[in-house]
């Protein structure tokens, strides 16, 4: 296809706005897909994407349009992850398009994640085109969402397309305004190849996939690529474009968007944003802005029944082979037994790892604190990073530490504005702008990322009735007066529960801590006493009594029945709990203790 012909884009949306029904649509319209292969939000190919209602992987897909002017254009449209987790993934994925569809929800209105994606579409140089959707609805107000456009982001949107994803109003206008608004890719096809690796992940059948655009030059079968940033050369052995399902093709040239397979073994083999050129006669000058993805969180991993370990090795193994961006090493705890330490891009990345290892292999895990990378300055003058608190070494070996700092911006509704402040400045955060669009402020501040991995979006969706949305992005490293806590359990260390706290917090968040444990750790036969300390010295403590009596005591004389119950129950109990020392501690202690009110 001539360049003149062809449109790239991406749908820019925060969750819930219509991206994947608008995406069905315009698939629709076009009839790529025939009406009876179509399933319901056809984009979105995994079931735990589905299930909560958010993109992952990014996907793509080529559509046929005949304009009104009687051509015939091609259309790619590239779906990228909606979450921050995956900011660079979305960066690379708006490099490889030249515009953008921001969907906003004419009932509800810009949203902090639709300004962090903007943000991005605009960096990356797009031409964005605003639809407002979802008119069928009554409580669409299109002119104060256009205007919020215009206030907030500082879009014209005087020419905003009004649509329906549901009914299918104002889906032909918006493909028209992709072919006559959005720019045409530029390129040169008798230039050294340079495509962009704009995403990669393993198919049973295929081996690993490649998503690539090509920016100069041309690729078709049987060609040897290198992929410049580990120097690699691989055949292409197969190239097509996805309809959305796999069509091959003969080539691909400048402007297009496909997918290639070359025998390559593992998706780590492949990273997002890198340049693909030809052995022979290669371009010499990487596409910019590579950045190797680096995990930010860290936790353990522990199967709760530890003889799973080895299946949990088998699927930590098969996850990380599709998923470069997931780091895993070998952890023993004496208290958890054998795991792993898995580092994640965030919190999101984290429960979805989490969640397939439970749910496709049927192994029940322990989830450590989730912790944050630091950086420690040793008084030797080394420099180490800290992925796991229990590794803390004594202070008195260490100068100091650093921490993540985080930009989040949070939109929310006046009335709740106060409860939103007063959340922030709790987590040690410094404001640095607020403003108001209509009845919502937008908030920026500077946090310490380690008080938002946690559960500060689960308190920030509470304290504003969930009206608030939040995004954020790593900005750097700051020192500060940070320390381990450990916790103590009838005098045994519990590794899995210490945590790096800000010295002048300490106190709160250790009596808070072990408050909470003594309600979650039943009762034994003997006192246990429990202890929060930093170093050797406990600044918190509680006391659990003994048990005074067998549980079925009571239970003497009565029915048999009632008794074998009790009996089940403690054993079913006893399934989810693990031994520290001779204290049995319940596996949700780990998370719920943690947790901040
Ligand atoms: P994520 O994939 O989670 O980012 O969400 P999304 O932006 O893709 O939203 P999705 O297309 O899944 O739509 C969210 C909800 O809004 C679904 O229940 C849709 O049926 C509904 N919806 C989408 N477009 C319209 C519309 O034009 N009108 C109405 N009434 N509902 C719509």
């Amino acid at each position: 296809t001539d360049l003149a012909h062809i449109r790239n884009f991406s749908i820019v949306a925060h969750i819930d706005h219509g991206k994947s029904t608008l995406a069905d649509r315009l698939i629709q319209e076009t009839q790529t897909v025939a009406l009876r292969d179509m399933k319901a939000q056809m984009l979105d190919s995994m079931d735990i994407e589905r299930e909560r209602g958010i993109t992952i992987k990014a996907n793509t897909v080529r559509i046929d349009y005949k304009a009104k002017n009687g051509e015939l254009y091609v259309l790619n449209l590239i779906d990228t992850p909606g979450h921050v987790d995956f900011a660079y993934e979305v960066s690379r994925s708006m490099r490889a398009v030249e515009g953008s569809l921001l969907v906003v929800d004419s009932t509800q209105g810009v949203e902090a994640q639709t300004l962090a994606n903007v943000y991005q579409a605009l960096d990356a140089d797009h031409e964005i085109v605003p639809v407002l959707n979802k008119i069928d609805l009554p409580a669409s107000e299109c002119e104060a969402v256009a205007a919020q456009i215009e206030d907030v982001i500082g879009l014209d949107a005087s020419e905003a397309i009004q649509v329906s994803a549901k009914t299918g109003v104002g889906i032909i206008e918006t493909l028209e305004a992709i072919v006559h608004r959005l720019p045409a890719p530029k390129g040169d096809v008798d230039a050294p190849l340079k495509a962009m690796l704009v995403d990669s992940w393993y198919d049973s059948y295929l081996g690993v996939v490649v998503l690539v655009r090509v920016i100069d030059g041309s690729m078709k079968k049987n060609d040897r690529i290198t992929f410049m940033q580990n120097g690699t050369v691989h055949q292409i052995d197969r190239i097509g474009v996805f309809r959305p399902q796999m069509v091959n093709v003969e080539r691909l040239g400048p402007g297009e968007i496909g997918f290639i397979t070359a025998s390559i073994k593992q998706v780590r083999d492949t990273r997002v944003g890198d340049t693909i050129t030809s052995e022979k006669k290669g371009t010499a000058k990487p596409l910019p802005g590579f950045k190797p993805s680096q995990p930010v969180v860290f936790c353990g991993l522990f199967p709760v029944d530890s003889s799973e370990f080895e299946d949990m090795r088998d699927a930590i193994e098969k996850l990380a082979l599709n998923d470069a961006s997931f780091s895993y090493e070998m952890e023993t705890s004496a208290a958890l037994g054998f795991g792993f330490r898995c580092g994640f891009l965030g919190l999101l990345h984290l429960e979805v790892i989490r969640d397939r290892i439970e749910r496709e292999y049927n192994i029940e895990l322990i989830t450590t604190a989730p912790s944050v990378v630091y950086h420690l300055y040793m008084k030797d003058g080394e420099q180490r990073e800290l992925h796991n608190p229990a590794d803390m070494p004594d202070l008195t070996y260490v100068d100091h530490v650093e921490e993540p700092r985080i930009k989040a911006t949070i939109l929310v509704p006046d009335d709740y504005l106060g409860d939103v402040l007063k959340l922030c400045q709790d987590r040690r955060g410094i404001q640095l702008d607020l403003t108001y669009a209509g009845s919502r402020a937008m908030v920026v501040y500077d946090l310490p990322l380690n008080e938002v991995v946690f559960d500060f979006y689960d308190r920030l969706k509470s304290v504003t009735k969930g009206y608030a949305s939040f995004d954020y992005q790593v900005i750097g490293y700051r020192e500060d007066n940070l320390v381990k806590m450990s916790i103590l359990v009838n005098d045994e260390p519990v590794d899995a529960l210490s945590m790096m706290v800000h010295r002048d917090r300490a106190e709160a968040r250790g009596r808070a801590m072990v408050e909470k444990l003594k309600d979650l750790i039943p009762r034994h036969m003997f006192k246990i006493p429990i202890q929060a300390a930093i170093g050797g010295k406990v600044i918190a403590r509680e006391t659990l009594s003994a048990l005074r009596k067998d549980v079925t005591a009571k239970c003497y004389g009565g029915d048999a029945s009632r008794k074998r119950k009790l009996l089940d129950k403690q054993k079913a109990g006893k399934k989810k709990m693990r031994q520290f020392g001779k204290v049995d501690i319940p596996q949700e202690a780990f998370i719920s203790a943690l947790k901040m009110d």
